[in-house]
């Protein structure tokens, strides 16, 4: 498959992207990133020299996507809403750093998902890998993973130990999704 993978922020997800196609863990090609500003994860596009698109505007990006040929849109730390026309054109995954439906939807992203798993004490968070769809954090789930956070003392120290699930976890979705091992 020939990836676009979308990013907002730091970009350790993307990363740990561009380490699995460096290995060979799957046949999958990054084709382009692309950010709705100046994302600090850009320079990993630079450093590995894959094309990418600062924008905001659909028809750009969505002309960018078909000049790269793009068949899967991964939403690695992306905040934007995505558009209908988006959704309508392509197939989207999007990796949520919580155990959906639990900790989802406005206002649930990056920190503040972790934020309220910590003051909620809770014991067990999660990564969950699903199908992008006009509704927040909504699609079907294609795979989740659950980690114990009983022993973080902070939420930052939920974030860390997530994150590490969250690279293995989305490597894997592509792999699976490659291979045809997803219902959808
Ligand atoms: C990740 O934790 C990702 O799950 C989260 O943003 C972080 C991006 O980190 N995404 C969301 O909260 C989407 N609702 P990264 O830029 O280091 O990959």
């Amino acid at each position: 498959m020939n990836l676009a993978v979308f990013i907002s922020g730091t970009g350790t997800n993307l990363k740990a992207l561009i380490d699995a196609e460096k290995n060979k863990y799957f046949n999958s090609k990054i084709k382009i990133i692309v950010s709705n500003k100046n994302a600090k994860g850009l320079d990993f596009a630079k450093a590995n020299n894959i094309d990418y698109l600062i924008s905001k505007d659909d028809d750009e990006i969505i002309l960018a996507l078909k000049n790269h040929d793009v068949d899967l849109i991964v939403l690695a730390g992306y905040l934007p809403k995505i558009s209908p026309k988006l959704i309508a054109n392509y197939k989207i995954i999007n990796i949520h750093p919580s155990l959906l439906p639990k900790y989802g939807g406005k206002g649930f992203y990056g920190m503040h998902v972790h934020d309220a798993v910590f003051a909620n004490k809770e014991k067990i968070s999660g990564v969950t890998v699903h199908y992008v769809n006009e509704n927040l954090d909504d699609g079907d789930i294609i795979l989740q993973k659950q980690l114990d956070i009983s022993f973080c003392k902070s939420a930052e120290e939920v974030s860390k130990e997530v994150l590490k699930v969250e690279h293995e976890t989305l490597k894997e979705v592509i792999k699976k999704l490659e291979e045809g091992r997803c219902e959808h």
